[in-house]
């Protein structure tokens, strides 16, 4: 027991060390983050928009009323986010970030799969640009619209 307490600052700054190679070039740690406060950095923002997004495209494939998706509206701004350490964001960010918002309100107003699928074309498109890693996440986000 005393052993491991001595060695557990060990392991999590090891962990820390390895999450932050991992970034934008790995798989993001699995996230269950629920704030009710906007974060500061741009890195837990994205966290709680992956897992509001996750969320949404659960119930959006249960076919849940349009009305229930609305408790998971929390609007920021991902301009307003401080990116990581070392983490250049391109010329082209500030359009990209609007075109979340824009889409955003668009989706809690017509919670449709179509609507969330441009949402998810926006992470897509910016992700491009900025930080590949996460685009095979992304792309398991989009919903089939055949039917629709
Ligand atoms: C305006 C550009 C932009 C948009 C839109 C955007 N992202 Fe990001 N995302 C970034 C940047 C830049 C980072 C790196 C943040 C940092 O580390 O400071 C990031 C980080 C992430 C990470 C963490 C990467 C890692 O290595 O762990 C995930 C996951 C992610 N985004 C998913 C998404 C998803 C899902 C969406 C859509 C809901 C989205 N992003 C929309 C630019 C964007």
């Amino acid at each position: 027991m005393t052993r491991n307490s001595r060695f557990l600052p060990g392991m999590v700054l090891l962990a820390i060390a390895v999450g932050s190679l991992w970034h934008c070039s790995g798989p993001p740690p699995r996230s269950h983050v629920q704030e009710p406060q906007v974060p500061d950095s741009l890195y837990q923002m994205m966290r709680l928009r992956v897992h509001e997004m996750k969320t949404l495209r659960r119930l959006l494939m249960q076919q849940a009323p349009a009305d229930s998706l609305a408790a998971f509206r929390f609007p920021f701004d991902f301009a307003d986010g401080v990116p990581s350490e070392g983490m250049q964001l391109s010329p082209m960010f500030p359009a990209f970030s609007e075109a979340f918002s824009r889409h955003y309100e668009a989706f809690y107003q017509h919670p449709s799969v179509k609507n969330y699928n441009q949402l998810v074309r926006v992470c897509e498109n910016c992700h491009q640009e900025h930080c590949p890693g996460p685009l095979r996440l992304i792309d398991r986000l989009y919903l089939p619209e055949e039917g629709h």
